[in-house]
């Protein structure tokens, strides 16, 4: 399900600040491996392309673009002589068909260094056919950042992986189902697509394949939730914009706004934007790619 729309109190727009955080946080690196990394010694091309994806329709994907853009051109005066011409920039913004693209484009800045175009499409199912699609768009060099939410390697025992944050909406759903506002088998078959793999096991689903080199792969440093929605309205609000229109689908759109109220009362309850343990490891991903390294078999055609 793509983000809740609009720029209004209960947007994506203005409730992900985490998320803000979480591009911010990648600044530095994405600077960093941009001015060590990229391949810009022979560019002969007139147009360098930028793609997002699962940009959604807030301010972070603006963001995030533009550290993308100023890195390269940065590079470019740095690196090539002053005579070389700037190449042209293009910026794709992806998301699901269903993403607020209007929402997004009107937050674009007049004065952007780059030409924009909206992409709508499903990008892959999982990481493996999302990297192998990539891998046929991407130059030979080119770059691909993604940053995945991970379990630390030390927690290995999985039956004790707990996220209070989705166990007190559950909660909720099942005080609702006791009023009589929908069955509780509703409860039990409803599904949250939602994976964090541990930081081993993400590693190892990368250097897996082959179109790409894994450059770096840290833990970010960014601020966790307690900081960057402290009360219990924003948390409630942060949580809602991210899985609103997954729980309308299942559970009807009538009952979001008591089941929200109910859980801003449960988060305020619960103490858990207290717990100075609670924080969402996200890794960030940086690989390369090396088209042509695969070792093909005899009736495999390269084209
Ligand atoms: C949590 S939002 C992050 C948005 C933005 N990058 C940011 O940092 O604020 C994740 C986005 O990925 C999009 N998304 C998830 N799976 C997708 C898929 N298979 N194809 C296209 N977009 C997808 C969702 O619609 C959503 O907008």
């Amino acid at each position: 399900m793509a983000m809740n729309e609009g720029d209004g109190h209960k947007s994506y727009a203005k409730n992900s600040t985490f998320q803000g955080g979480v591009t911010e946080a990648s600044k530095e690196i994405i600077e960093e491996e941009i001015r060590k990394k990229l391949d810009i010694g022979n560019i002969s091309s007139t147009t360098i392309r930028v793609a997002d994806f699962g940009c959604s329709s807030g301010p972070n994907t603006v963001n995030a673009m533009q550290i993308i853009v100023e890195s390269i051109k940065k590079k470019i005066e740095t690196k090539l002589s002053v005579s070389h011409e700037m190449p042209e920039f293009q910026v794709f913004f992806n998301d699901r068909t269903s993403n607020d693209f209007n929402t997004l484009f009107a937050l674009l800045p007049s004065e952007r260094q780059y030409y924009a175009a909206g992409v709508p499409a499903q990008f892959a199912k999982d990481l493996d056919s999302f990297l192998k699609a990539r891998a046929e768009e991407l130059v030979d060099g080119g770059l691909l950042a993604f940053i995945h939410g991970v379990e630390p390697n030390a927690n290995k025992d999985t039956s004790k992986i707990t996220l209070p944050s989705f166990e007190l909406l559950g909660s909720c759903l099942v005080d609702l189902a006791k009023k009589g506002l929908f069955d509780i088998s509703k409860v039990d078959s409803f599904n949250l697509p939602k994976y964090f793999p541990f930081h081993d096991e993400l590693k190892a689903l990368v250097e897996r394949n082959q179109d790409f080199s894994l450059e770096r792969m840290e833990i970010l440093n960014n601020p966790p939730k307690r900081l960057t929605n402290p009360d219990p309205k924003s948390f409630a609000m942060f949580m809602r914009v991210l899985i609103e229109g997954l729980l309308q689908n299942h559970f009807g759109r009538e009952i979001m706004d008591e089941l929200f109220q109910r859980y801003e009362e449960k988060v305020e309850e619960s103490g858990l934007l207290s717990d100075p343990n609670e924080n969402s490891l996200m890794a960030l991903v940086l690989l390369k790619c090396k088209r042509m390294t695969r070792s093909y078999t005899d009736n495999e055609v390269i084209l």
